[in-house]
């Protein structure tokens, strides 16, 4: 498994993003009921700042995050000081250090969508086996990167439908989520679907996101579009339709949750 926009720049890039309207963890969270003294885990943590919020608003609660990076399980560590409910781990989602039936709730916030269908499973089901039964997995992706722009140009249809078909970064995941966490055995409860709309200074912050999710998968997407040229171009492309006068960019984001079914309870009935 990688990540395809691993870099040192990173840490900042997703607490630049985190601070944004359309991207605000803490509407997202709003919904959670939470035990006292829950195991929670927080997969694919970055760096850290929902691992952070969490920490901070049950303290009563333990927090871990996970995440592959060992640069991003230093950097998260180095900027959570000072809670003593939270710890960093390094582990690949798909093979957490953790036994069976141990966590309350895992938050698993724009991860699935760079994992390959395979992967997606993978990584549910372990989710799985970590929960308690009546355990919750609350996953939130984005559906539509890339694609919910207009004006647009054939060389960012183009990309776009090769991303679609070759999968390296599932665009569409989001509304995928419901059914794969079905698949893994969740019951899965009635999903939360938000737009994301950019516009004003929210727009501006958006290009500078692109522009840096762009430049860190560089390494990536020069082998996917088979050169560098046909990289900058896509960038360009995007930025410049963004930048014409009535330009529209949406998303829509997927909150979902799924419960781990309680057997006991199940089987009474
Ligand atoms: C887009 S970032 C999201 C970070 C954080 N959840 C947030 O909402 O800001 C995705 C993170 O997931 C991690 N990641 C991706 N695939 C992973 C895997 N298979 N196992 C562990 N971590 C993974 C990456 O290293 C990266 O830090």
């Amino acid at each position: 498994m990688t990540y395809m926009i691993e870099a040192e720049k990173e840490f900042e890039r997703l607490e630049f993003q985190a601070k944004m309207r359309n991207y605000d963890f803490r509407k997202e969270l709003n919904h959670l009921e939470i035990a006292e003294r829950a195991q929670i885990v927080d997969a694919g943590s970055g760096s850290g700042v929902v691992s952070r919020y969490l920490a901070e608003a049950y303290p009563q609660s333990s927090v871990t995050g996970f995440d592959f990076s060992e640069l991003r399980v230093r950097q998260a560590q180095r900027a959570a000081t000072g809670l003593s409910n939270l710890c960093f781990k390094t582990a690949s989602l798909d093979r957490l250090p953790i036994s069976s039936a141990q966590v309350d709730l895992i938050v698993c916030r724009f991860v699935l969508e760079h994992l390959s269908a395979t992967e997606q499973k993978a990584v549910l089901d372990e989710f799985y086996r970590c929960l308690k039964p009546g355990g919750r997995i609350i996953a939130i992706d984005v559906d539509g990167w890339f694609q919910n722009i207009y004006p647009s140009t054939p060389w960012i249809d183009e990309v776009v439908a090769k991303c679609n078909r070759e999968n390296p970064i599932d665009l569409r995941v989001g509304r995928k989520i419901p059914t794969l966490l079905e698949t893994s055995g969740f019951k899965v409860l009635p999903p939360r679907i938000e737009l994301m709309n950019f516009e004003g200074e929210e727009l501006e912050h958006e290009k500078q996101l692109i522009r840096s999710r762009l430049a860190q998968a560089a390494p990536f997407l020069n082998e996917f579009l088979e050169s560098n040229e046909n990289v900058t171009r896509f960038g360009n492309d995007v930025l410049h339709c963004l930048n014409s006068q009535n330009s529209v960019l949406y998303y829509c984001k997927f909150i979902v949750t799924g419960v781990k079914p309680d057997r006991v309870l199940r089987s009474l009935t």
